[in-house]
Order: C-alpha cells, then sequence, then structure tokens
C-alpha cells in the first residue's frame, strides 16, 4: 500500500517536472521574461578581498598526508612531496589563502614536532589519528608558496602558552641571523622569513579548543596578542567566534576584550572567526548531531531545498556578529572570518576508510558553495577572510583522491567560476524572480528563487547566480543600470540529475560549459537553467 502511494507520488512529481519543463519552454519561447536582475553600477558595497576565496586544510584524515603530501619519493607526480595535480589545480583557482593545521587539531598541535630534519620528528596520537609529523610548518609553507597562496595559521591555545605562540611566529618570520629560531627555519629550508601575517587564536575554543567561558577565553587572547612580536609583520589576530548562533559568546568576550580597564583597541584585532557547517537537514525532527545529518548523494527535492535554507543560514549570523562587534568596534576595524563553512553529511560517501569525514560532493553542494560566496559578496564591505572547509578528501572538497588517482569535484568549477570576483568591486544587485514553493513535510514553503552577486574590475563586470529550482529555468532580464554592454560570455555548472557528480570512473561527469549569448545597450536576457550555477562576465564599452 505505502509503495503504491510512493509510485503514484513519483509519477505524479515526474508529471509535474515535464510540466514545468514545457511551461519554461513556453516561456522561452515566447520570450517572456519570468525574473529581473539589476545590477547597480553606480552603488559599490566595497572591494571583495581576495582571502575570502580561501581554503582549509586540517591535519585530518586525508587532506594533508596522501591528499596534498604523498612525500618525496612517491610515484604519484608531485612537486617536493606535494601532489602536483592539487598545486596545478590550486593555480588554476588563484588560491589565495589556506589556512592550517586545524581546525580541532590546532588546540592539540606542537608546532615544534614538525621542524627539523624529518627523521628525527616525533611521531605522536594525535586529534584524530596518528601524526607522522613529516609535514609541518617547512612543508606547509612549501605548499602554501607552490600553490601562490597565503598561510593563515591557527595556534593552539588549549594546551601550549603564549611563549610557545611567540616563538612560533619567531620560527617563522625571524631574520635568518636574529635568533636560533630564524637560524632553525633556516635550516629547514628557507633563509627567507616566511612572513606569516595571519594567525588565529585558536580553535572553537568554546568546544574542543578548551570548552572556555568567553570571559576565559578573553583573557587568553589577551595574553596571546599583546606585545607579540611581529619580525616586522604586521600580525593579523583572528578571535575565536560562537559555535552556531550563540551570540551570547561574542557579546561577553567583546565586554570582556574591548571595555574596562584592561580593555585592548579592537584595532588590534584583525578578525572574528565564525564556522557554520550544512549539516542539519532533519526539518526540525531532531538536532541530534548525528541524526538529523542528511546523505550526501541519497536526497529528495526536499533534502535538495533544505541544503539552501540552512546554509543560507550563515547572512543572518554574519550580521548579528557584525552587529555585536559593532557595538564595541563602531568603525568596525575586526572584519568577518569565515573560516570553516559547508556541508556536512553522515559517514558513508567517502571514497576510502581513510578519508575522515570524507564525502561525495554533488551539484547540490555546488549550488551551497556558490550561495555562500555571493553571500560573501554581497557583505564585502564585512569580510576578510573565508575558507571552504575542507580543501581535499574530507567535508566540502573541490578534490578527492585515493593513491594516484585524483578528480575535481562540482566545488572545484565554482571556485573556478568566481575566481574574477576576487579583489573586485562587489556591486548592489537586485534579484526579482517567483519564489521556490514546494510542500516541506507536508507544509508550504518557499524561498528566494534566483540570487548571486556582482563586482567590477575595470570594464569587467562579473555576475554570478544560482537558479536553486530543482526542474524550473528562469528567464531573466539582466539590467546594467547606467552601463552599456559591449560583450558576454557565459560559464555554467548545470546538470538534469541534482545528485551528478564526478567519480575516479566517471572524472568529468560534471564539469563547467561555456554559451554564447548576444546582447546590447544596457540589458541581456538569459534563461538560467534548472538547478544551475552561472558567470556572466560581461564588458562594459
Ligand atoms: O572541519 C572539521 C572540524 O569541524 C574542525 O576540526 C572543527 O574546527 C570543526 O568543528
Amino acid at each position: 500500500m505505502r509503495r503504491r502511494e510512493l509510485l503514484k507520488g513519483a509519477a505524479a512529481m515526474g508529471a509535474a517536472i515535464a510540466l514545468n519543463r514545457k511551461t519554461a519552454f513556453a516561456s522561452a519561447a515566447s520570450s517572456a521574461a519570468d525574473s529581473r536582475i539589476e545590477v547597480l553600477l553606480n552603488e559599490p558595497v566595497g572591494t571583495i578581498s581576495p582571502a575570502v576565496y580561501g581554503h582549509f586544510t586540517e591535519m585530518l584524515g586525508a587532506v594533508v598526508y596522501y591528499g596534498i603530501w604523498v612525500g618525496e619519493n612517491s610515484k604519484i607526480p608531485n612537486t617536493g612531496g606535494m601532489r602536483k595535480a592539487v598545486i596545478e589545480k590550486m593555480r588554476q583557482i588563484k588560491a589565495p589563502m589556506v589556512r592550517w593545521p586545524g581546525g580541532c587539531f590546532a588546540d592539540s598541535y606542537d608546532w615544534t614536532d614538525g621542524i627539523g630534519p624529518t627523521a628525527k620528528r616525533p611521531e605522536r596520537g594525535g586529534f584524530w589519528r596518528g601524526e607522522p609529523n613529516s609535514f609541518g610548518t617547512p612543508e606547509f609553507m612549501r605548499f602554501c608558496r607552490l600553490s601562490g597562496a597565503e598561510p593563515y595559521f591557527a595556534a593552539n591555545v588549549r594546551s601550549l602558552s603564549a611563549l610557545a605562540f611567540d616563538h612560533w611566529i619567531e620560527y617563522c618570520n625571524a631574520p635568518a641571523d636574529h635568533s636560533s629560531l630564524g637560524r632553525q627555519r633556516a635550516d629547514d629550508g628557507s633563509r627567507e622569513p616566511y612572513n606569516v601575517k595571519y594567525w588565529g587564536v585558536g580553535n572553537e575554543s568554546w568546544g574542543c579548543g578548551g570548552n572556555l567561558t568567553p570571559a576565559e577565553y578573553s583573557e587568553e587572547f589577551r595574553k596571546f596578542t599583546t606585545w607579540t612580536p611581529g619580525y616586522g609583520e604586521p600580525l593579523k589576530f583572528i578571535g575565536v567566534g560562537p559555535g552556531s548562533e550563540d551570540l551570547d559568546w561574542t557579546e561577553q568576550f567583546c565586554r570582556a576584550t574591548f571595555s574596562g580597564k584592561r580593555g585592548i583597541h579592537p584595532k588590534s584585532v584583525y578578525g572574528w572567526s565564525i564556522h557554520h557547517y550544512t549539516w542539519d537537514l532533519a526539518r526540525g525532527r531532531t538536532h541530534d548531531w548525528d541524526a538529523a545529518k542528511g546523505d550526501a548523494l541519497k536526497f529528495d527535492v526536499q533534502d535538495w531545498y533544505e541544503v539552501f535554507r540552512e546554509g543560507g543560514r550563515v547572512e543572518h549570523i554574519m550580521q548579528s556578529n557584525w552587529d555585536v562587534l559593532g557595538e564595541y568596534d563602531p568603525d568596525h576595524h575586526i572584519k568577518l572570518v569565515v573560516d570553516e563553512y559547508g556541508s556536512w553529511y553522515k559517514p558513508g560517501s567517502e571514497l576510502d576508510p581513510s578519508h575522515t569525514l570524507g564525502q561525495q560532493i554533488t551539484m547540490r553542494d555546488a549550488l551551497l558553495t556558490a550561495q555562500t560566496l555571493d553571500i560573501f559578496n554581497r557583505h564585502a564591505e564585512k569580510m576578510g577572510i573565508g575558507a571552504c572547509a575542507q580543501l581535499i578528501n574530507c567535508l566540502n572538497s573541490l578534490f578527492l583522491s585515493h593513491e594516484d588517482k585524483f578528480i575535481v569535484t562540482p566545488n572545484f568549477f565554482v571556485f573556478d567560476m568566481y575566481q574574477s570576483h576576487q579583489g573586485a568591486n562587489s556591486i548592489r544587485t537586485e534579484f526579482s524572480a517567483p519564489q521556490v514553493s514546494y510542500q516541506r513535510d507536508g507544509q508550504p514553503a518557499s524561498f528566494w528563487g534566483l540570487n548571486g552577486s556582482a563586482s567590477i574590475k575595470g570594464k569587467s563586470l562579473t555576475l554570478t547566480v544560482v537558479n536553486p529550482h530543482a526542474t524550473e529555468q528562469r528567464e531573466a532580464e539582466v539590467v546594467i543600470r547606467t552601463g552599456s554592454i559591449s560583450s558576454v560570455e557565459i560559464a555554467v555548472l548545470k546538470n538534469a540529475d541534482i545528485h551528478a557528480h564526478n567519480t575516479f570512473d566517471h572524472p568529468d561527469a560534471v564539469a563547467a560549459a561555456s554559451e554564447k549569448v548576444a546582447a546590447s545597450g544596457g540589458a541581456v536576457r538569459y534563461a538560467f537553467a534548472p538547478a544551475s550555477v552561472t558567470k556572466l562576465s560581461i564588458t562594459l564599452a
């Protein structure tokens, strides 16, 4: 009986899809736009910091070991031990920044274990698993240099002292002839200082990073960041922001850190870290960390939409933290650092058991990632750094590898398409489109129909757009207010199957493609495919 009902439901859904496709086709044929996107060239939001397009690599599972680091003697093509394919793809997307070594791992890591001759480095238990320490600070810095990314270190606050933090900075930034640690770095291969600017002071200090109260964390933060020698580098400290939407953490930290006799000036803090994972797909049935997770590959249309609803909450989290910070830092010296974000599903889709927290990445995750990057762009004036968690063989990854096999995921194409936003000026853009309406556990639900962001660099305008509708295209009139279009190039990531993903056997099942479209004057008409991410590269006259 239930099965018959399910089949009936499926048949009805199939008919609805066919009808939707027809409607979409009919509307395209009669060329009646159902949506409008207006780019307001005269309303700049702020420069998009390139670091917003950063990545996160934790000493976890197969992220660093065998993902990035295969070792110098490996048969896998490598440059100085780093998997060549990763380096090449990082360069292709102009990866601006990488955060390391954690994550929760950071607060268990003694950085001195990962320097000096490899053979003499100790093996440790490690937070996630055994830690051989063959990849340490010198290797991470080599990885950054090879891939063209700036380093962002996360320091251990839970189990190391402020002095150990000072020493790590000294090892990285002191001149080679200045001190033993500077000389040690030179012996490890770099006479030139690493000039590391970005330092995260702990990680999730309200949880795995020490279970501290905001007042306790504030005390540590002030100790770690006061009179810390940078050796000529203007150090940019990043404080640990709240778990989830716990604004009380932000409020109490700010009060304890910035006000009163011992208060420090917000000018001395670069950023405020926010983590937001899209993991709770239970639609309110439970909020249990394990039970509420969805499946990376087996999902229905409701689960598809739920990811965008959940992922979109980051915008509210960003805004509410910004508002609290503003009470103590009205000039907004402190920027938002969203240094862990992405989907987090239950285990089972990882490509190898060694991929701790590994999962497959489908079109759904690509749209989630694009949605997140568009949010960052729309808040360019607030955003300092973003870091997608995590680069390879883990949660919201761009790459998957095992032994000599290597593939890019749909997320990679999003970063590739969006790279032209880096360093460009974000422009206010209005999206008007029919809402996505669907049944959410029998209740009518709806959310935005088209969304995205625009930015400009000289005469090059980048407009990126997500159409989250699983089956309907959106025919939009794109208007560049006060601008005239010389040419438009389109790159689109789409697939008829919302579950589409790449595998070692089918590495090119999902890939971005280019399209042509004619435009004249200040407007262009374009049909945004269902379940797609699209970039319009517009050259202005
Ligand atoms: O990215 C996996 C883990 O998620 C990180 O170690 C931690 O910071 C977060 O809770």
